[in-house]
């Protein structure tokens, strides 16, 4: 089926008490291994290409390749842009065809991150896309923050309740106690914090850094009121630890294809685990098939004419 709205995916997954699993893909092989291990879960999927991914594949190119695998599956897939950090590139995703876009200002202050995302959901919403935004600071790797700056920057749920109502973002990514780029499940999960800002705002809620988050601690966080969980790099180390396996027992490989399928299928199997840790197994049909969030009918006939 065509690309479909992220939103209707995350308004589903919030009702019914899941997660839907965003996976970030920096090239073909890593979205064929997604998109392959939603199918064999029969759930619905996020892939998702950050900025930083994008400028290293290309917008366009993801997104030709993302809408390509959709085309061909029967589970509904979505096409995201992770950690946009600008209201241009967010435009060009826009432009791109990208079901959902994220504009990152969680190093701005307050104020200046309200003002751009704004901005952001203005532009989206006009076109029937939806926006997530950061507020607090997920950190960019563990070692950037000490365990004092780690707290100072969770999202405090009254802020987060203004936040929403100021910009009308669809979504929100919120700083919890997980990290970017953890290599080992070691991070602890603020998980009264999550149920506090679940209390304080409707729209659902999004974790970064799962890759550092205990199995048991995942679960938890869904079923205080997170339901997009971002993983990237889990499955970048599986990957890559498979071509590096590989290559390293056969030093006479050339053929990329030797390697790049075991990675596929390697990352294949990671996605299918976390697809079940968050609950999404066999949640594909309850999401509806609107490629974009639905528009309201107009009706044309008693509208007045305007120059
Ligand atoms: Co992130
Ligand atoms: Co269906």
């Amino acid at each position: 089926m065509a690309l479909v709205s992220t939103k209707d995916m995350l308004l589903d997954a919030q009702k019914k008490g899941y997660a839907v699993g965003a996976f970030n893909a920096n090239n073909l092989e890593m979205a064929q291994g997604i998109v392959m291990a939603a199918e064999k879960e029969d759930a619905p999927v996020i892939v998702q290409v950050s900025q930083g991914g994008a400028e290293y594949a290309g917008v366009e190119e993801m997104a030709a390749i993302v809408r390509a695998l959709a085309e061909k599956t029967p589970i509904p897939v979505a096409l995201h842009l992770d950690h946009g950090m600008d209201f241009v590139y967010n435009l060009r995703c826009l432009r791109a065809g990208y079901t959902s876009l994220m504009y990152d200002g969680s190093q701005l202050d307050f104020a200046e991150n309200v003002k751009i995302t704004k901005e952001v959901v203005q532009a989206a919403h006009a076109v029937g896309v939806p926006v997530e935004a950061e507020l607090g600071r997920v950190p960019k790797d563990p070692h950037s923050v000490t365990a004092k700056e780690l707290k100072k920057y969770l999202t405090r749920p009254e802020e987060a309740l203004e936040f929403v109502e100021l910009t009308g973002v669809d979504f929100l990514a919120i700083a919890v106690g997980s990290m970017h780029k953890m290599k080992v499940q070691e991070a602890k999960l603020d998980i009264e914090r999550i149920k506090a800002i679940r209390q304080a705002v409707s729209v659902p809620l999004v974790l970064h850094g799962a890759s550092g988050v205990p199995d048991k601690a995942i679960k938890e966080a869904i079923a205080a009121g997170i339901c997009k969980i971002n993983v990237h790099t889990q499955l970048a180390k599986r990957f890559t630890e498979t071509a590096r396996r590989l290559l390293q027992a056969n030093p006479d490989v050339v053929d990329i294809r030797k390697y790049l399928s075991q990675s596929r299928q390697a990352l294949m199997e990671e996605v299918r685990l976390k697809i079940r840790l968050f609950g999404a197994d066999g949640k594909a049909k309850g999401v509806s098939h609107f490629p974009v969030a639905k528009i309201e009918p107009v009706d044309y006939m008693s509208q007045e004419l305007v120059e």
